[in-house]
């Protein structure tokens, strides 16, 4: 089937399965490998993009689904000259990653859950990404992360 979309502002259109997922689409068809895919089941939040602004698990999601739809992927969030999304930065100053598996889509929900609760407690904070799993940095230093992205984006 043919789909149209937009990827990180770039219009994009491809003859697909009908049962493609999204984030099969992101990473093999179009080569944006900062998507991740951890767990397939939609647990784990690796695959997080935003799709009209909004954050979205991409393995269980069709991109057929997604017809019309704005998609960005981590690629997309730095300025074009190469700026760091404040989010991004955020987490590279406070250390919010280690293997830097769950990073993208980390990165990818504190975007989105920032534009809702730009003044999340530490606590709201915790409850907000329990959709995306870290295996690696016990989550202090993530929400250390969100909360200097909090400071950075004026709350
Ligand atoms: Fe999508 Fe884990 S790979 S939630
Ligand atoms: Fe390794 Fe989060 S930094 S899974």
């Amino acid at each position: 089937m043919k789909v149209e979309l937009k990827v990180n502002g770039q219009a994009v259109t491809a003859d697909v399965p009908p049962n493609t997922l999204l984030v099969q689409f992101i990473r093999e068809h179009l080569r944006l490998t900062g998507t991740h895919v951890g767990c397939d089941t939609a647990q784990c939040g690796a695959c997080t993009v935003l799709a009209d602004g909004r954050s979205i698990k991409s393995c269980n999601t069709l991109v057929a689904q997604m017809q019309g739809a704005e998609i960005t992927t981590i690629e997309g969030v730095a300025a074009a000259d190469g700026t760091l999304h404040p989010v991004q930065a955020a987490f590279k100053e406070q250390h919010g990653l280690q293997c830097g598996y769950c990073t993208p889509g980390m990165v990818m929900s504190t975007i989105d859950l920032l534009k809702d609760h730009p003044k999340a407690s530490e606590q709201e904070i915790r409850e907000l990404l329990e959709g995306n799993l870290c295996r690696c940095t016990g989550y202090q230093n993530i929400v250390k992360a969100v909360q200097a992205a909090q400071q950075a984006m004026g709350a």
